[in-house]
């Protein structure tokens, strides 16, 4: 049977309005948190091994101060330790890295997450390059950046991996269907286009430069969002039926709610795009709950990889 394309999916689009498939990121973590749960439950039972977690927060920064907070609850909840290391904004280069050196080094400690940002006065990637890459559960260590960029064993970076479990839950096999990431941080951007190009997608880049963006968006059967602009995605840019994934968490003014009221909202403009897609993550509640519970599955593959026993099933990309 000969699908139909282009034009002819748009037309069908105005007269059939679609509603989108809302993918729900909160369940979805659920299930992935509630499997690294009884995969934990048993390298204890069997093997007598509890994997740990280091979390290192430098400075006050609010934002920061929740997402370790959660971290450290949603680490103990999976049966695992959560080691937490809250240092003063003043803190010196060098005593940061001995504290990772000490992590390092910790048996007991199966990941070291460096929370971002980082003071200025400290270099960031001579700090996530200290990290031992096999202990790097977010996948930041040049070594991991290379390794997955040549297709070999690596840790993976938690909201990328997050990205591809829904987007292989949706369509299963991705081989060969075009895929647009708009942004190219090295958080998410770049390890999201590697991912996908490693399940054999078109992987296309977007980006702040790139020329006529809405039609290149509009090629895309997957499109992944993670730019950092409030709602810049709207349905002019989407192929009718797309998966669209948004990484964006943008607090924008919410007078509707009252004076002075903020709300947040993707890089997706969600009421218009869910006219158009086949499938969308919201936000809140799409791919944010994904990152803590990736990060999770990371800290019990980097477990199992030190100790010499098989890797977690599906839970690595
Ligand atoms: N700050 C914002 N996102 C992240 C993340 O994924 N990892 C770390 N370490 N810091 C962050």
């Amino acid at each position: 049977m000969t699908l139909p394309q282009g034009d002819v999916l748009d037309q069908l689009a105005k007269v059939m309005p679609m509603t989108a498939d809302r993918i729900d990121g909160k369940t979805f973590a659920a299930d992935v948190r509630g499997r690294v749960a009884t995969q934990v439950a048993r390298l204890r039972e069997v093997h007598g091994i509890t994997p740990g977690l280091a979390v290192v927060l430098v400075g006050e920064d609010p934002a920061s101060q929740v997402y370790v907070k959660n971290k450290g609850i949603q680490t103990v909840e999976a049966g695992m330790q959560s080691f937490e290391h809250k240092l003063d904004t003043s803190v010196s280069e060098a005593e940061l890295l001995s504290l990772i050196a000490d992590l390092n080094a910790d048996k007991a400690v199966h990941g070291i997450l460096v929370q971002l940002p980082l003071p200025k006065h400290i270099d960031e990637a001579g700090v996530l390059n200290a990290i031992d890459p096999a202990k790097d559960v977010d996948g930041f260590h040049i070594s991991n950046v290379g390794l997955l960029a040549t297709g070999q064993k690596a840790m993976v970076p938690c909201t990328p991996l997050g990205c591809l479990m829904m987007l292989r839950d949706r369509h299963g096999d991705l081989s060969g269907m075009n895929a647009v990431v708009i942004g190219r941080s090295n958080i998410v951007g770049k390890p999201m286009a590697q991912l996908l190009l490693r399940d054999s997608c078109t992987v296309t880049v977007a980006h702040s430069r790139t020329k006529n963006i809405e039609e290149v968006v509009r090629r895309a059967d997957i499109v992944v969002a993670a730019v950092g602009r409030a709602q810049m995605v709207n349905a002019a840019w989407i192929k009718p039926g797309a998966t669209v994934i948004d990484v964006g968490i943008n607090r924008i003014e919410a007078p509707e709610k009252g004076e002075g009221k903020t709300r947040l909202v993707g890089d997706v403009d969600y009421a218009s795009v869910a006219g158009v897609a086949g499938a969308i993550t919201p936000v809140p509640g799409g791919v944010g709950p994904m990152t803590i519970a990736c990060l999770l599955a990371n800290t019990l593959t980097a477990c199992c990889r030190a100790n010499g026993l098989p890797e977690p099933e599906g839970l690595t990309a």
